[in-house]
């Protein structure tokens, strides 16, 4: 039977989400990939043990996560009951609905008919009462904003969420939100975004700046541009990453020589400040105290042991930070 580490809360910083009373670990473990039915089941079990194990509290799941969708959530619901489970008050689980997940107008996008179906769904794969996060997954330009959130704020009301969360929102479309949420009186804590060295689009979109004003907690996913923003793919594309293993989300066409020239760079000045370059693009994520956690994806232990260690040290010179913009944008 699985003991977590007594030290684990030791290990790990952790961030307040916004104005709200959840502290987030600021690094979290999604299951985007490798927990899917096609991957290994021991080595998923491994993996969550170390993240937990090492003050990661927060795993975030989807509806569709696998390959099938679904069987991310039906693997972690198998790990919940055969040990990470008996720890329930000290996990922060969240999942989404929001993509196509089944046939037929009602199993995508934003409806009232879809969100709550889509959650009783994925309590059921995952054997829980609640989430601690629902997230809507993405807008949706035809349904009505106040039906989307009607539902998010009906979910609450169920008991089958504590908070929930939008993700991939820009900033107005936050600001609206959120105003509807407000006079609901759901908990809206959180935004789940894209962000990292490579891709500014919420300094672009405005909802970097937003969500602090409207104290909102931002949570980061593919921070490390998934897996090119590390030392992954430096001398070539092992047969391991997830351009092999998973080519329909990274594709080979996607490590240009331009790219890994401006990796190897980066690699040059994280390997200066002391760290791996995974490590510097975490923490230049969590330098400035905008973001609540980096969302990781792991395919090993090692690396999520790795990528802890961002917290050491996220503080940067301006000639650095400059040199890692000229470098990447
Ligand atoms: N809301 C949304 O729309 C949305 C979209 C995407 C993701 N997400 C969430 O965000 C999570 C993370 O996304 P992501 O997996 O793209 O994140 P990521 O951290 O940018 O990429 C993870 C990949 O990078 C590689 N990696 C990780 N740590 C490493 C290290 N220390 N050294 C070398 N390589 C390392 C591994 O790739 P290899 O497999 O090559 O080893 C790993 O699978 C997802 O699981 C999901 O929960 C949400």
């Amino acid at each position: 039977m699985y003991t977590a580490d007594a030290k684990r809360y030791d290990k790990m910083q952790y961030n307040r989400c916004g104005k709200s009373g959840l502290m987030l670990p600021a690094v979290s473990l999604g299951l985007w990939h490798n927990f899917g039915s096609v991957n290994n089941y021991d080595n998923m079990v491994d993996m969550c043990r170390t993240a937990f194990d090492n003050g990661i509290t927060h795993f975030d799941l989807a509806n569709n996560y696998g390959p099938e969708p679904g069987s991310a959530e039906i693997n972690f619901g198998k790990i919940l009951k055969d040990d990470l489970g008996a720890y329930r008050d000290e996990l922060i689980i969240s999942t989404k609905a929001g993509y196509d997940m089944w046939p037929g107008p009602y199993g995508n996008w934003g409806s009232r008919k879809y969100l709550i179906a889509s959650l009783d769904q994925s309590l059921k794969r995952m054997g829980l009462e609640y989430v601690d996060i629902f997230y809507h997954h993405r807008m949706d330009p035809n349904t009505p904003l106040e039906e989307t959130m009607g539902a998010l704020s009906q979910i609450v009301k169920s008991g089958k969420a504590l908070y929930v969360g939008l993700s991939n929102y820009d900033g107005p479309t936050l600001e609206k939100a959120t105003a509807i949420l407000e006079d609901l009186k759901v908990p809206f804590i959180i935004n789940q975004n894209r962000y990292n060295i490579f891709d500014r689009t919420i300094e672009k979109n405005g909802l970097k700046e937003k969500a602090k004003e409207l104290g909102k907690g931002i949570i980061c996913f593919s921070p490390l541009a998934q897996g090119i923003l590390t030392d992954r793919y430096l001398k070539g594309i092992p047969e391991d990453s997830r351009v092999r293993t998973s080519g329909q989300f990274l594709r080979e066409s996607q490590i240009t020589d331009d790219k890994i020239q401006k990796v190897a760079a980066l690699n040059e000045l994280a390997a200066k400040r002391g760290q791996t370059l995974a490590e510097m693009a975490l923490a230049w994520i969590l330098k400035d105290g905008y973001v609540t956690s980096v969302l990781i994806g792991a395919s090993k232990p090692v690396q999520i042991l790795d990528n802890i260690k961002a917290t050491e040290n996220i503080v940067f010179t301006e000639e650095e930070i400059r040199l890692i913009d000229s470098i990447s944008c």
